[in-house]
């Protein structure tokens, strides 16, 4: 490969722009050439404000565009098997959103298309981009807190989305707290074997009529012993709320929110301080450009993707099992539904 590569953008919605923009202003090696979204209007506005010389409603045209290398698949996840079928096949390097589908049958179609091919594929597990989490995970596989014994992750959203996404959103466990499982595996470098959720919905009713949950704890065993704890809720009214602890046989190590500043406020009443970022547009946004530039470089240099197909994978069958050990409340092995 070249210095540069030719990318397209497929889905101009809220990520897809959040790429855009980076791949544009922040990775020189990138060079964004044609955009296209169902929606004419999204893909126009989207190649104006970037500057990119194509717009187009159907992503096949696209990919028979020979100057393209590389596809950023940012449309809704339920066409994303199919287009990276497609991709895969046009021989075009991927990168995907999460998940790469709600249905493992799909998935694996997919990933075998891929391997077929010989494409570079990564799926956007951002946040093991984050400076942060990288330095957890450093701890961990580094021996600095000594053998791992347990591990919580805390994860709530500043508001629930629109009831017309929850709807089309797969359920928490596919939506949300997929990319806690991917963390998960991330952070203690071994498999879940097993997960139990105690779960209900404590926010809005509108959640529970659509048949989602807003509010979770998913109890993780892991291959190598340890355990963990995802608690997740749909509305934190203080904004986002992400924070992770290690616990270990030599120590801990934990990280807090991130915020705009670190200002205290003291008065005779009380220490004030601002709240967290508001949400992950904030929140991850360095994570955003560092996957994307991963990504360009694992393609230009021919190394392996850091998020490979098998960890966009291994998160949706941690969502399926939570979701069926919220239904049967029992503790479900992931082997129960590794296979679809
Ligand atoms: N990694 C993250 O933190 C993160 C954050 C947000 C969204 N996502 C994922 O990104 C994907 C998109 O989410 P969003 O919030 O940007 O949604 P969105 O609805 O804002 O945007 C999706 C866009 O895709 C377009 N689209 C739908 N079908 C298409 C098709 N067949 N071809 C081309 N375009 C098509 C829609 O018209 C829309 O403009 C989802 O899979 C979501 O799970 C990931």
């Amino acid at each position: 490969m070249g210095d540069t590569l030719n990318l397209a953008l497929i889905g101009a919605g809220r990520i897809g722009r959040v790429h855009a923009a980076h791949l544009v202003h922040r990775i020189p090696e990138a060079q964004l050439l044609a955009v296209a979204d169902v929606n004419p209007a999204a893909a126009q506005a989207c190649a104006e404000q970037y500057g990119m010389p194509v717009a187009v409603e159907a992503y096949q045209a696209v990919l028979e565009n020979r100057d393209v290398e590389a596809v950023v698949i940012c449309s809704a996840t339920d066409t994303h098997a199919e287009i990276i079928e497609a991709a895969a096949a046009a021989g075009k390097h991927i990168f995907c959103e999460k998940p790469i589908d709600f249905d493992l049958g799909r998935i694996d179609r997919a990933l075998a298309a891929v391997e077929a091919a010989g494409v570079t594929f990564q799926v956007g597990f951002n946040r093991r981009f984050d400076a942060n989490f990288q330095r957890v995970r450093e701890a961990v596989a580094g021996g600095e807190i000594g053998e791992p014994h347990l591990m919580h992750i805390v994860s709530r959203d500043p508001a629930p989305p629109p009831i017309d996404y929850v709807k089309a959103s797969g359920g928490i466990f596919l939506d949300m707290t997929i990319h806690d499982f991917d963390m998960a595996r991330f952070l203690i470098g071994s498999e879940v074997e097993t997960v139990y959720t105690a779960a209900g919905v404590r926010v809005d009713p509108a959640i529970g009529a659509a048949g989602d949950l807003d509010t979770a704890v998913v109890v993780l065993h892991f291959e190598n012993g340890v355990i963990g704890t995802i608690d997740n809720s749909r509305q934190a009214v203080y904004g986002y709320d992400q924070r992770v602890e290690v616990f270990g046989s030599g120590g801990s190590i934990r990280i807090d929110n991130n915020h705009p500043n670190t200002a205290v406020v003291s008065t005779a009443e009380h220490l004030r301080r601002d709240l967290p970022l508001n949400f992950f547009m904030d929140r991850y946004v360095e994570s955003y450009v560092a996957e994307m530039q991963a990504f360009i470089d694992a393609v230009l240099k021919g190394t392996p993707p850091s998020v490979t197909g098998r960890d966009g994978r291994a998160p949706v069958v941690m969502g399926l099992a939570a979701r069926r050990s919220f239904d049967e409340k029992r503790p479900v092995r992931l082997d129960e539904v590794q296979h679809g």
